[in-house]
């Protein structure tokens, strides 16, 4: 089955989406192979002063806080593009949560008009781990629009 099957039989009332996301995020845990942390980011929106936040997530502590355009998650919701760093000693700004982490995909969860609302992140201790064009990202990529019809909006 694939991982958007499941994803979409874990997703409940779509008004609890915290609760949807933690489920979410517990099902891909459970589901994707040699995976070290899966979660999300969500986007709050004070104003001009937008970040990233902690979301539900699976794996170890994580940093709580990412400016837009810092990090593999924070350069992925800025430019509204799916990442895949396949060694993340050679990106820029890296930000390092998880010594033992090498390779991550991001991918951003958009609203219905297109504009992100937070990220997807699933980081794997072996590098290379996660790749461009195959079955597994076109999955990932239905799963992050699935996620993102249950965040009713930006969060404060
Ligand atoms: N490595 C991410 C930070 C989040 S952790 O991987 C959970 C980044 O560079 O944005």
């Amino acid at each position: 089955m694939a991982l958007s099957n499941y994803v979409e039989a874990v997703i409940e009332e779509k008004d609890w989406y915290i609760t949807n996301l933690s489920n979410v995020a517990a099902c891909l845990w459970q589901q994707i192979p040699d995976v070290s942390w899966v979660g999300f980011y969500l986007m709050t929106d004070k104003g001009n002063d937008k970040e990233l936040i902690l979301g539900p997530f699976q794996g170890k502590v994580a940093c709580t806080h990412i400016a837009l355009g810092r990090g593999v998650c924070g350069v992925s919701a800025s430019e509204n593009k799916t990442l895949i760093v396949p060694d993340v000693s050679q990106f820029s700004g890296y930000i390092a949560c998880d010594s033992e982490a090498r390779s991550e995909i991001v991918i951003p969860l958009r609203n219905k008009d297109g504009v992100v609302i937070g990220v997807l992140d699933i980081d794997s201790n072996t590098e290379g781990r996660f790749s461009e064009a195959n079955e597994e990202s076109a999955d990932l990529e239905k799963c992050a629009e699935l996620i993102s019809n249950i965040i009713p909006k930006t969060i404060n």
